[in-house]
């Protein structure tokens, strides 16, 4: 059970209104009540900032911002006396423009070795004027961005699959496939136990670098040579399997359809990646089952479930609209919060009914919902700029959290403290974990009690090892219903009010039941009968 913590928006220690080691480590107990397992901290290193630190200029130290490595030595203590394991996030595809990789690459010139550590190339057209292909930038625009020679001319590009404060890396280059070989093992000595690998499945490239649109229809994209990639994280495995302990080996796949995660579990190489299917699917019971059904087919126990992260329109607010897979958009039209919230109390109660691991993003168990309304000055996400301000990218789901209702920005830093770095609605005062931690309905109270119900249930399943199975229930058009160890859960996602199957008893519902009827928008866990 992974606790996803956004490290700038979880809470900050010292007041300058960004979250911090400190922060985050003054409120593990809060972590450990709530009953998660495990902490995937997003990137903590140096960096400048351009993408929330997923542009990083120094891999084996901590930005100031967040702390030190001395902080982050407390924190990996603190968390392991709290029995939480703490993975952190790794970023191969890419550093940051201020990297000392690549200012030596720009200073050394063309030709120079320092340039074959990133994918540097003269441009296209008469006087190299265009990008060396047509790639697109993920965040919006091309890939390719031109450097001025350190004589002062106008120069090379270099790739970025993101933004253009995020070189790309050449790992054809032996150096740069040792170098992140050493900063794990950095890592690794310092106790961490696990890493998340961001991007996992892009930092091969075909080094022809053709263009996409001289591509066969349906070809792989010259970025997605996975096969590749699967002797660079054997080698990972291999050394993270080499320390003590449980260590866990997360890959982040976007959006990939499942039987490409296949080559990546083999059982020598990650453990386990994130499930965007799940994530991406409508709040729909047949393309749910569809999903389920497949994951559960394709990597079984492994199997990995996920709602919301830092990267996508929290789900409290996708269920709530009209369409409800929608990501992020900018008109992907209002949404309905009650519904929304409705929907978000029985999807949880939903996912931690299958079987295998689950990830949240801080603040779902608050009831948090999308921040749509942040003045576009105040906008940090590049995607807003590269999209020329037609997304506006995904701070509405990094809103720093609410600790307590009654204090100055709810109580995310000291008092007198710089206020939160994004502002937080107003509303959020009844969500402030304070507030909810002392009412039973409270989304929290929903967590808590079906964490602490999930732990019981598979220590009690222990008993019969390998009974990871899931078998579906007859049940109505729009109804979700399964059987697992100990535990039947029906979740109606239908308009109509349903009967419930044959049970013993009701354990937890994520709303009340109406005359005996589990009513829509509404799931329910049943000991069996
Ligand atoms: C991943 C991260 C995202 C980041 C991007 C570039 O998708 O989750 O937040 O912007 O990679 O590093």
């Amino acid at each position: 059970m992974v606790y996803q913590v956004y490290l700038r928006s979880f809470a900050d220690g010292n007041g300058d209104g960004v979250g911090d080691l400190a922060g985050l480590t003054a409120r593990l107990p809060y972590l450990s009540d709530l009953g998660v397992t495990a902490l995937w901290l997003t990137p903590w290193y140096v960096s400048p900032m351009a993408d929330g630190g997923y542009d990083v200029a120094d891999y084996r130290d901590i930005d100031p911002v967040f702390g030190t490595l001395a902080d982050a030595a407390d924190l990996v203590a603190a968390a392991h006396a709290h029995h939480l394991k703490v993975i952190i996030d790794i970023v191969p595809n890419h550093c940051s423009d201020q990297h000392p990789w690549f200012r030596a690459a720009v200073a050394a010139g063309p030709g120079s070795a320092e340039r074959t550590k990133f994918w540097f190339r003269p441009g296209r057209g008469e006087s190299g004027e265009l990008p060396p292909n047509d790639w697109p930038s993920k965040f919006g625009g091309s890939a390719w961005t031109r450097i001025t020679e350190p004589d002062g001319s106008p120069g090379e590009w270099y790739l970025h699959l993101f933004a253009a404060e995020q070189p790309d890396f050449n790992w054809d280059n032996p150096a740069v496939r040792a170098e992140f070989v050493d900063i794990l093992r950095f890592w690794l000595d310092r106790g961490v136990d696990g890493f998340r690998i961001d991007v996992a499945d892009t930092l091969v490239k075909d080094s022809a670098l053709p263009d996409v649109a001289s591509l066969a229809p349906g070809a792989r994209l010259p970025w997605e040579d996975q096969d590749a990639l699967h002797g660079i994280y054997r080698s990972w495995r291999a050394l993270i399997d080499s320390y003590p302990g449980d260590r866990v080996f997360v890959g982040e796949l976007w959006m990939k359809p499942l039987p490409a995660m296949r080559p990546y579990l083999l059982g020598d190489q990650l453990h386990t990646a994130f499930n965007f299917d799940f994530l991406g699917a409508p709040w729909e019971a047949g393309r749910l089952r569809e999903v389920i059904d497949g994951t559960l087919d394709a990597i079984g126990a492994a199997a990995p479930w996920v709602l919301s992260n830092h990267d996508v329109t929290r789900h409290l607010t996708r269920y709530g609209r009209a369409s409800t897979s929608t990501r992020w958009q900018p008109d992907a039209g209002p949404a309905d919060l009650a519904l929304g919230t409705r929907r978000a109390r029985a999807a949880i109660l939903l996912m931690l009914a299958l079987p295998g691991g689950c990830y949240l993003y801080q603040g779902e168990e608050l009831g948090l919902w999308e921040v749509e309304d942040i003045p576009a000055e105040l906008i940090a996400d590049p995607i807003f700029e590269r999209t020329g301000h037609a997304l506006r990218g995904r701070d509405g789901c990094r809103v720093p959290l609410p600790w307590q209702a009654d204090a100055p920005g709810f109580g995310f830093g000291p008092a007198d403290g710089t206020p939160p770095w994004l502002p937080q609605p107003r509303e959020w005062r009844q969500l402030a974990a304070d507030h909810e931690a002392g009412d039973d309905t409270s989304m929290l109270a929903l967590y808590r009690t079906a964490l602490r119900l999930r732990a019981a249930l598979a220590a009690a399943d222990d008993a019969s090892p390998g009974d990871n199975r899931l078998d579906w229930l007859d049940s109505p058009a729009g109804v979700l219903a399964f059987a697992r160890p100990g535990l039947q859960a029906v979740v109606n996602l239908s308009a109509e009010p349903v009967a419930l199957p044959q049970h013993a008893e009701v354990l937890l519902a994520s709303g009340p039941l109406d005359a005996g009827l589990l009513p829509p928008d509404t799931a329910v866990w049943l000991s069996r009968g």
